[in-house]
Parts: C-alpha cells; sequence; structure tokens
C-alpha cells in the first residue's frame, strides 16, 4: 500500500513484536524501538514463531525478517515512519511523555497509534499542540492472528486520521471498528472484564473450578461467538419472532437475573487463592506450550469462520 510503507513499532513486549511480524508480512518496512536488553533476541524468536501463522494465513513471507530493523531509539525508528503504533507500558505518563515525541520526531504526515488497552488517547494527548494524528488502534492479543481492531478516536482527532486509520488495518487484514466515544476499556475490554468479573465470582463462591469454567465457554459461548455476536445470537434465540421475541420472552427473566449477577470481593486472600487454583489447573504447561496450542486452534477457527 503505496500510503503505508514504513512502519515504526514502540515497544517490543507482547503486543508490539506479534504488530512487527503482521506489519513486515504486510510488505512493511519496520523500524522497532524498545529499551530491552534482549530486544535483539526477541525480536528474531518472535519472527521465528510467528511467521509459520502469517503463511498459514495466506501471506508471502518472503524476506520478512529482512524488512524488520532494529532503532537505537524512538526518534531513529519514527523518523521515516508513515504509521507509529505504540505498545509501550500501559501508563498515562509514558505515553504522554512518548506521544510528545512522536509528534516531535515522526513525520508531518505520520499516524501516531496506540494499542492501549483501555486509556482514551484524549487522556494523553492533551498537552500536545496538535493531536488530530493520535488516536487509538487497540488489538486483541496476538494482533497478528485476532482480527479486530478498535479505532478510537480522541476529543481532537481528525476524521481524515479515522479514515486513514480504517485503510491502514484493512490493508493489514484486519477488522477495524470504529468507536464513536471514547470510554475507558473501549468495548472489548469491557465485554470481556464484564465475563471475567462473574467467572472470578462464579469461582470465588465455589460454584465451579477454574478449568470447569473455561470448559463452559470454550464448548458453548466460544463456539458460537466465533460465528455470531450477542445480538444476533439472541435474534436466532428467538427463533421466527427474532429478537423481539426474545426480548419480551426470554429477556425478562434474564432481566430479573442481572440483579443477582456477581461482584466478587476478591479480599489479597481470595484473589490468592484464585491464581493458586489457576495455577493448579494450568501450571504443568510452559507458556510456549500454551501459546501454541491456543494460536493453533484459534488459526483452524480464523480459517474454518473465512471458509464458511
Ligand atoms: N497484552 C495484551 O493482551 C494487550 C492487548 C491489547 C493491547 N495491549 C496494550 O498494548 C500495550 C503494550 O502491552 P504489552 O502487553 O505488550 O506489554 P509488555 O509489558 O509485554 O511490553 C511493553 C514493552 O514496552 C517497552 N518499553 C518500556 N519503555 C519504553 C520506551 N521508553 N520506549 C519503547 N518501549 C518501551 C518494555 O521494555 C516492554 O518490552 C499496552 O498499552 C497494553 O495495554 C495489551
Amino acid at each position: 500500500m503505496k500510503e503505508f510503507r514504513t512502519a515504526a513499532v514502540i515497544g517490543a513486549g507482547t503486543i508490539g513484536l506479534s504488530w512487527t511480524a503482521l506489519f513486515a508480512g504486510h510488505g512493511l518496512t519496520v523500524r522497532v524501538s524498545d529499551p530491552r536488553p534482549d530486544l535483539a533476541d526477541a525480536v528474531l524468536k518472535a519472527l521465528e514463531e510467528f511467521t509459520p501463522h502469517l503463511a498459514a494465513r495466506g501471506l508471502d513471507v518472503t524476506g520478512l525478517a529482512d524488512r524488520v530493523i532494529l532503532a537505537g531509539d524512538v526518534a531513529e525508528a519514527v523518523r521515516d515512519a508513515d504509521v507509529v503504533q505504540e505498545n509501550g507500558p500501559e501508563n498515562v505518563e509514558f505515553k504522554k511523555d512518548l506521544f510528545k515525541t512522536l509528534l516531535e520526531e515522526a513525520p508531518k504526515h505520520a499516524l501516531l497509534l496506540s494499542s492501549s488497552s483501555a486509556i482514551p488517547s484524549t487522556a494523553f494527548t492533551g498537552d500536545l499542540a496538535d493531536a488530530s494524528r493520535v488516536l487509538i488502534g487497540h488489538p486483541f492479543n496476538p494482533p497478528h492472528l485476532i482480527p479486530l481492531v478498535e479505532v478510537v478516536p480522541g476529543e481532537r482527532t481528525s476524521e481524515e486520521s479515522v479514515r486513514r486509520a480504517v485503510g491502514f488495518y484493512t490493508f493489514l487484514g484486519r477488522t477495524p471498528v470504529v468507536e464513536r466515544k471514547e470510554i475507558p476499556g473501549f468495548v472489548g475490554n469491557r465485554l470481556q472484564n464484564a465475563l471475567s468479573r462473574e467467572a472470578i465470582y462464579l469461582v470465588e463462591q465455589g460454584v465451579v473450578t477454574p478449568e470447569d469454567l473455561d470448559k463452559v465457554i470454550t464448548n458453548s459461548l466460544g463456539i458460537r461467538w466465533a460465528t455470531v455476536g450477542p445480538f444476533l445470537g439472541s435474534h436466532l434465540g428467538g427463533g421466527p419472532g427474532g429478537y423481539r421475541h426474545m426480548a419480551e420472552h426470554i429477556g425478562k427473566s434474564m432481566k430479573k437475573m442481572w440483579a443477582g449477577l456477581g461482584n466478587p470481593s476478591q479480599s489479597p486472600e481470595e484473589q490468592e487463592q484464585l491464581i493458586e487454583a489457576v495455577e493448579t489447573a494450568y501450571g504443568s504447561s510452559t507458556y510456549s506450550e500454551l501459546a501454541e496450542t491456543r494460536d493453533r486452534k484459534q488459526l483452524a477457527v480464523l480459517n474454518a469462520v473465512e471458509e464458511n
């Protein structure tokens, strides 16, 4: 894509490394900046791990690693960038300082995107002279596999930047969704947290173990939600009468249930118990083993959903 030839990835942790692979997999030159002392090894390892995923999604990965360049600092990384994807610590002060540098050092046309999971960009662009090119491009982990990117403009983001961000993520084979109001956590993480709160409550109450709760999700809602979202799911759940029938019929009893939804206390002791229960369930496998299984299954789901 002519508009985006060179990308800068700032912060090469879990998210930045995955974006790096995706960007390079789409032919972009990628300059990566992160003060971590093992940056070169981390980038190499990530590219080795993620390149087969990109190939399995039909991308031509020839010469992919040659397009990834380590930068000495942020200024060097962004100097020629058409687009910057920030993936540093989830901390307002950090993002305030960083975006000030980005505005000074990046070319005047560069789109300045933040992967922030919960902080709207207006919270860290207040002191900037120009925030028109800054906005959130929030992915789900790992962004080289999970298609959604929440595109969230701040109060001073231009419509032109929103349009360009949507074009950029579409070019990367992602599914951008523009969200028109800033709200902490945006949409995806708010939904995830609503479910996590109830999941923690149910385990805290001794209703179910963490492992069985995961089984409930992967054998029901997980499969359904890979194909239809909650509203279309309810529209179908209402039978030929659709969402109207669902809302008027089962919806009434569901509404009553809202009042009884859990509010887990998660005292330090309860939190420790929960951590130990999760570790007992999954601690015998390494992070790499679990991530490899997750990625293999997610690739299969993505391919299956696309084929049907
Ligand atoms: N992990 C997730 O599931 C997830 C999902 C979506 C979005 N995010 C968001 O992405 C961002 C990064 O999250 P993560 O999970 O990859 O964190 P992480 O801790 O794995 O990585 C953060 C990286 O930032 C680097 N860093 C620190 N100071 C820096 C600086 N001055 N310049 C450049 N790099 C610097 C760190 O060395 C580290 O490698 C956060 O804003 C987070 O909210 C995370």
